[in-house]
């Protein structure tokens, strides 16, 4: 497979296109700076220079891709402009760019609490704001989406267990070799098309977490 990641500089998809490259698929990922290109290579991955927001469209990326996969995030150092501009403007930006070129399947790292931003509190609302209308919008796309809703990152090692839930509200930790790992799986697994699930540390191996979704 083709899978184009973009924000392919971030800590989970710097981890993910190493698994994919591994797995012998073509791992490209978006990158707006030309000095981490070294970084994808590094892990078998081609870097494609591009930028999710001053781009007007993001469709020449995605050209014979067979998956798009946003991973980018505006962080947690900047202000609600940028979380419209990155990850609700971005994700929506390479939504367009699938359709406009054919590329059927998206794959969306979004986040736990982003079924309810309206309980959220100071800087972590906007940002589950900009991802649930992210979410929202590939929902409605009528491309093959899976929506990947992480609980808190860290840095961890992976243990390569996880639980996932389709029932959404949970809280919990996992760490981001675990996501890169499920998310991985998920590009293999057509019972995830249409499917939203949280991603917590757990006590199933990925293959079979995935599968029973
Ligand atoms: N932190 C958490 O606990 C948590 C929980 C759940 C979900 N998430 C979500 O999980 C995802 C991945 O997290 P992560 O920690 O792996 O992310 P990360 O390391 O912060 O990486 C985000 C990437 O997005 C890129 N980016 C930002 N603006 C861009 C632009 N205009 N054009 C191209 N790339 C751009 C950044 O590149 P630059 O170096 O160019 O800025 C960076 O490489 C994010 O969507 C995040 O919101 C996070």
């Amino acid at each position: 497979m083709d899978v184009l990641v973009a924000g392919g500089h971030g800590k989970i998809a710097l981890r993910l296109l190493r698994l994919l490259a591994a797995d012998g698929h073509r791992a490209r990922g978006l990158i707006r700076k030309p000095e981490q290109a070294a970084d994808l290579e590094a892990v078998g991955a081609v870097a494609v220079l591009g930028d999710l927001e001053a781009d007007a469209s993001l469709a020449d990326y995605l050209q014979g891709a067979d998956v798009a996969v946003f991973a980018a995030g505006a962080g947690p150092g900047s202000g609600p402009e940028r979380k419209r501009t990155v990850d609700l403007g971005g994700a929506v930006k390479l939504a367009d760019a699938a359709m406009a070129v054919g590329v059927r399947r998206y794959v969306m790292i979004s986040s736990i609490g982003a079924d309810r931003p309206q309980v959220a509190s100071g800087g972590m609302r906007p940002y589950l704001e900009a991802k649930a209308e992210a979410d929202q919008y590939l929902m409605a796309s009528g491309l093959e989406y899976t929506i990947v809703r992480p609980g808190s990152l860290t840095d961890d090692p992976g243990t390569g267990r996880v639980h996932l839930s389709r029932e959404l509200g949970g809280r919990g930790q996992v760490p981001r070799d675990d996501v890169a790992a499920v998310i991985a799986q998920v590009l293999d697994a057509p019972n995830t098309i249409g499917a939203t699930f949280e991603v917590f540390s757990g006590d199933h191996m990925v293959a079979e977490a995935v599968r029973s979704l």
